[in-house]
């Protein structure tokens, strides 16, 4: 086909590379030592900033970037902040402010999504792919904008991922479809076919096993097939173990696919909508290197304690936009006991119910938060254990810092000084 020039307009239309944020690190979390635990990391910010900051470090660095961005539905989501609620009454649960999909218009949401697939494609290495994930509001726009910044040429896939669940639509087909574009910057690109295959339909395999079956190539039934462009996977329900209360949260399974397909171990995945952190947890258990952004810190919260309860998964480094003043609203206390040169602390005064997340550091510089022990809520699970123990290596006086979290995303940090030995 010729190179022809097919380009969306709109009033306005412009991409930003705006100034670089200035990201500080505020924490380090030591779970199981990975050899690049410094390198894994989960950054609140707005995402358009924070790519433009990483653009000197990791400019054509990155192997898969997957993007699930607000789908220009006009709604504003709400994570679910309450546990042990009758879970067939919605209209009673507690809720938060998650994050807002509401434009002035589509040209506003247009130049969201336009500058960030650019600056993501800048930031894709020459055989790293995108999927972009979207529905039927905005996936139609989007492929023409991706066809303009890949070209045309490298659209891999258009992917449809089917689901069932309740619809209060009478007067129209239930809208049960995402549409996920996949594009590679090169036409050297990661296809791993071997490890996304799937069973064939066992109309096929019955067909192909008689010893009548004469005609055309017989398939491999042993080592299966590679997918369709179409995809089933349930949406993630309530009663689902992965289910984390943020709103819009992707299966596993349907990232799995993806990271498996276009991605092998040791390499740089990417998602900087990462709400609560489905990509990275997934890519993380695959072995892939990370890196994660949101701008809510409920979402940010959310993913780290996603990772949290996965210790072996590895460790990882936690970093803000300087700008933010993520202010402590908890207040909780530290009660510290000692006992040669063991330490104990005891966390008080907040909302047990509301806690999701205990961590401590127990040689607090003052500055990074090295959160060395931790204690978090699953998201099935009630209370969590509020004591926690340490055993220094030495005698001397030390600062214990405990961090808290609670389901709104809500923080605080107390202090302790304490002399073992
Ligand atoms: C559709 S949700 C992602 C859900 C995610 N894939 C999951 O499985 O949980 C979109 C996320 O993008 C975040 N977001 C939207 N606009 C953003 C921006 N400009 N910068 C950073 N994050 C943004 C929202 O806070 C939200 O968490």
């Amino acid at each position: 086909m010729k190179n022809e020039e097919l380009v969306l307009q709109w009033k306005g239309k412009q991409a930003v590379i705006p100034a670089p944020l200035q990201l500080v690190q505020t924490a380090a979390i030591l779970l199981q030592e990975t050899p690049e635990q410094d390198s894994q990391r989960l950054i609140q910010g707005e995402n358009l900033g924070v790519m433009s900051a990483l653009l000197a470090e990791y400019g054509s660095k990155i192997d898969l970037i997957y993007a699930d961005p607000p789908f220009l539905s006009g709604k504003s989501y709400r994570v679910r902040t309450g546990h042990g609620e009758d879970s067939r009454r919605p209209e009673n649960w507690k809720t938060a402010e998650a994050f807002q999909d509401q434009w002035n218009d589509r040209g506003d949401y247009l130049n969201m999504l336009y500058s960030r697939l650019r600056l993501m494609h800048t930031l894709l290495a020459d055989s790293g792919t995108l999927y972009l994930h979207l529905d039927w509001h905005a996936a139609a726009y989007a492929r023409v904008l991706l066809d303009e910044i890949f070209g045309p040429g490298h659209l891999l896939n258009e992917i449809i991922w089917t689901y069932h669940g309740p619809s209060p639509i009478r007067s129209a087909f239930k809208r049960k479809h995402d549409t996920i574009y996949v594009y590679t910057k090169s036409k050297e690109y990661t296809f791993n076919a071997d490890a996304v295959r799937v069973p064939y339909q066992p109309s096929t395999v019955k067909t192909f096993s008689s010893p009548k079956a004469g005609f055309g190539k017989r398939p491999d039934l042993e080592r299966g097939k590679v997918p369709e462009d179409w995809w089933y996977f349930p949406v993630v329900a309530r009663l689902h173990s992965e289910r984390t209360g943020y709103p819009t949260q992707k299966p596993e399974a349907l990232l799995e696919r993806i990271i498996l397909a276009s991605s092998n171990p040791g390499d740089l995945v990417a998602d900087f909508f990462c709400g609560s952190g489905t990509s990275i947890a997934v890519a993380r258990r695959l072995r892939r290197r990370w890196l994660a952004c949101d701008g809510s810190s409920v979402a940010i919260n959310t993913t780290r304690r996603r990772l949290l309860l996965e210790p072996e998964a590895g460790g990882f480094s936690v970093w803000v936009d300087k700008a933010i003043r993520n202010h402590h609203t908890l207040r909780p206390r530290i009660e510290v006991t000692t006992k040669n040169l063991h330490v104990e602390a005891r966390l008080s005064d907040l909302d047990l119910d509301a806690l999701t997340a205990f961590e401590l550091d127990w040689d607090f510089d003052g500055r990074l938060f090295r959160s060395e022990t931790q204690s978090v809520r699953g998201w099935q699970q009630g209370r969590i254990a509020t004591r926690l123990g340490h055993s220094y290596p030495e005698a001397g006086n030390y600062m214990v810092a405990a961090r808290a979290v609670d389901a709104e995303g809500q923080t605080g940090l107390v202090t302790e000084r304490v002399h073992v030995g």
